[in-house]
Order: structure tokens, then C-alpha cells, then sequence
């Protein structure tokens, strides 16, 4: 499995403007949105395209239209803040819903709600969740994928712990991850330490 660190300076700015415990839900969620077209782009790098001309004003131009389905499918409720970025980076992509909560003694994810475009098996499908932290919700996430015959699964976060890391890694090698951070560990409550907090409350001003 790889996993590929976007260390562009625009993101890294980005993200420790997300990381500011000063930072409000209005302008957590504006960050969120411009990281993640940064995240989803380098995330699209190896996209299939398919020649095409088109006519420019002043005559025919040799260009390139991505060839490919894409099926977007952001982990309730936070991976919502990186949906509509990675969607204006692929507008042609459908959506499928997943809904997972995460026990706040346990940690352990449940799952509530799950709604997938057809034809899994033949499209490209971009799994967005912000934070990776024990990779419990990643892990099932892509269990439901893999179910329903997803084949090439890419997962996009925005902080990822390498306790999460290893567990997705374990269970699902293929899977390349996009993240602008790998964290130092977990503490006793599985939150990623440095990390932001708990992104879903700090999007929605849930705190
Ligand atoms: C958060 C986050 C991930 C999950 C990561 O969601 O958005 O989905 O925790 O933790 P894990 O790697 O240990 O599974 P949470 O369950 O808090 O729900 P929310 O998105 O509704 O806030
Ligand atoms: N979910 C979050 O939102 N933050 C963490 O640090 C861990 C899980």
C-alpha cells in the first residue's frame, strides 16, 4: 500500500489553519473545502483520459476528457466537508453514503446508514473521511466497498494517525491513501494527537 503525503505549501498552510484550536466553524469549514481540492486533485493524478479535439476560437486543439467513472463516497458525518471539493474536482462523479458513528468510551464504529451508486466493480471509488485515527471506520468502510464489488478504492483524509495507517494497510493493501499529515499516535481516548480535535463537531459547530 502506498500512502501519499501531499506536502504542498498551500496545503500544509491550510492544514495548520485547520489545526488551530482558534480557528471557527466557518472558517474550518472554508479550509476544509480548499485542502481538499488540493487532496483530491493529487488524488486524481492517474485518472485515464481519453483523447478528444475540440475548437478553440481560433481552430481545432488536441486535448484529454478523463475517461473514467468515479464514485464518491464521503463517511458520515464529517467526510460531508470534503464532498463538495472533491466533486468540483470531478464533476461528473455520482455519490454514494456512508454512515458511521463512533462510540465515544469504545471508539468502535457503527454503522447507520449505507446508499452506493451501481457499477462499484468498474468505476474508480474516492472513500473521503477526514481523520484516520484507529482505522476502525476506514476499515469497515471499505469492507462495504469491497462488498458491493469496488475493485480501486483510494482513501482521502486530512489527518492520519499511523495506528490507523497500519490497520488499513493490514486489511486492505491496495488501498492508496491521500493525506496532507501522518500524526504522531493516539491518546488514551483514540483522538489523534496532534491532530484537530474532533473534525465533525469543529465543521458543524457541535462542540
Ligand atoms: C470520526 C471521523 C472518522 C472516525 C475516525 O467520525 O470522521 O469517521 O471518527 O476514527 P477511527 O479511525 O478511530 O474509526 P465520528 O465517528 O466521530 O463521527 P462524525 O463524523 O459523525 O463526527
Ligand atoms: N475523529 C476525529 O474527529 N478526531 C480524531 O482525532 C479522531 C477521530
Amino acid at each position: 500500500m502506498a500512502v501519499h503525503l501531499i506536502s504542498h505549501p498551500v496545503a500544509q498552510d491550510l492544514l495548520t489553519q485547520l489545526r488551530d484550536a482558534q480557528t471557527p466553524s466557518p472558517l474550518f469549514r472554508q479550509y476544509a473545502q480548499r485542502l481538499s481540492v488540493l487532496i483530491a486533485t493529487e488524488a486524481m493524478r492517474d485518472l485515464p483520459t481519453r483523447p478528444v479535439v475540440v475548437d478553440t476560437p481560433l481552430g481545432p486543439a488536441d486535448g484529454a476528457r478523463i475517461a473514467s467513472d468515479v464514485v464518491v463516497v464521503p463517511v458520515l458525518r464529517a467526510g460531508l466537508g470534503m464532498l463538495d471539493a472533491v466533486l468540483s474536482v470531478v464533476p461528473h462523479a455520482r455519490v454514494g453514503h456512508i454512515g458511521l458513528q463512533r462510540d465515544e468510551a469504545t471508539a468502535v464504529a457503527s454503522q447507520y446508514y449505507a446508499k452506493f451508486p451501481s457499477g462499484l466493480d468498474s468505476s474508480v471509488v474516492v472513500l473521503v473521511d477526514p481523520m484516520l485515527a484507529t482505522g476502525g471506520s476506514a476499515v469497515a468502510s471499505l469492507q462495504l466497498l469491497a462488498d458491493r464489488g469496488a475493485r480501486r478504492t483510494r482513501l482521502l483524509c486530512i489527518v492520519a494517525a499511523p495506528e490507523g495507517i497500519r490497520e488499513v494497510e493490514a486489511a486492505f493493501p491496495d488501498v492508496q491513501i491521500y493525506t496532507p499529515a501522518i500524526d504522531h499516535h493516539l491518546n488514551a481516548h483514540k483522538f489523534i494527537v496532534p491532530g484537530l480535535g474532533d473534525f465533525g463537531d469543529r465543521l458543524y459547530g457541535t462542540m
